[in-house]
């Protein structure tokens, strides 16, 4: 066994197979669990008998999913780096995981490259590039030491496809998308698996809201479509994906709504 296994949580008197506990079970760290596909994510995998370590800024809706799902909470800004080092410390001492989960992120503004807000892109870098980096840096020695880690990056077909108005928000998840695959080639050697999922319209809360700032355009995005995924459509694809078979490596799932047969191709709806 390894020194960071996942033995702290779970009775850990039986010898167990790498990367599952003696019921099988499995333990992962999600961030951005506050809300939308990260929320989803903590619910899904809670009710598959995972032992879940829920992650975000806002710690009053930690809580109430703690509550809900029986998660542990654990209030951090992936960026900081003393948070991050308050969330490995945590997470070590309550006995580890196999499994991390990097949902947290977002898009700030529509703006074309000419009118391009600085602050936006710095936004978007820290923490789809930077924030996941950090976490995942620090985890690795925890799941290399397993023997059977798995990182999963939620990334977006918005880093495989550019369009107008997406240049700051394209270029940090192609960033968040290179950084990685060269991580699964670097992993390898560890028995690391690496998973990309890749959404394309997913009707979330406040994914819109915060990148559109107001109500209106937000529900704009959305309007006439038909069904866009939502969060529990890819929470069900990454609890898939994390749940196979160790040495089955999903490298990368594109995942779209059937109404969104490309970025630039959404069938809509007129409202009547
Ligand atoms: N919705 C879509 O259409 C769509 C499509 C493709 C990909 N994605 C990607 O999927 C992920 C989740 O999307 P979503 O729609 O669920 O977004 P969301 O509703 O805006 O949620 C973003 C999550 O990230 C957390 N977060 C943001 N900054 C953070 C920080 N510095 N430290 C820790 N947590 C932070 C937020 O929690 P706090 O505010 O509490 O920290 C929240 O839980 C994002 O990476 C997004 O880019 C979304």
């Amino acid at each position: 066994m390894s020194d960071h296994d996942v033995s702290g949580p779970f009775d850990n008197e039986k010898p167990r197979p790498a990367g599952a506990d003696h019921t099988g079970a499995h333990a992962a760290v999600v961030t951005g669990a506050s809300t939308g596909i990260g929320a989803a994510a903590v619910r899904h995998l809670s009710q598959q008998g995972w032992r879940v370590f829920a992650v975000a800024r806002r710690a009053d809706r930690l809580e109430q999913l703690a509550h809900e799902t029986g998660a542990v909470p654990v209030a951090a800004d992936i960026t900081e780096d003393d948070d991050v080092v308050h969330l490995l410390s945590t997470v070590t001492e309550a006995g580890g995981v196999d499994t991390l989960i990097n949902i947290a992120g977002g898009a700030r503004g529509v703006d074309q490259l000419a009118e391009a807000k600085t602050e936006d892109w710095e936004w978007m870098y820290r923490v789809n590039v930077l924030g996941t980096m950090k976490v995942t840096r620090a985890f690795l020695p925890m799941l290399r030491a397993h023997g059977e880690g798995t990182v999963l990056n939620l990334t977006s077909t918005a880093g495989i496809v550019s369009y107008e108005g997406g240049s700051g928000y394209n270029a940090a998840k192609f960033a968040e998308r290179g950084m990685t695959q060269a991580l699964r080639l670097e992993e390898a050697e560890h028995n690391v698996r690496v998973i990309e999922v890749l959404p394309g319209m997913v009707h979330t809360e406040e994914f819109s809201l915060n990148r559109l700032g107001d109500a209106q355009a937000a529900d704009d995005v959305y309007a006439g479509v038909e069904k866009p995924l939502t969060a529990a459509d890819v929470a069900d694809i990454v609890g898939y994906a994390v749940s196979a078979p160790h040495h089955v490596n999903l490298d990368e799932i594109v995942v779209r709504p059937v109404a969104q047969a490309a970025a630039h191709k959404v069938i809509r709806t007129p409202r009547s």
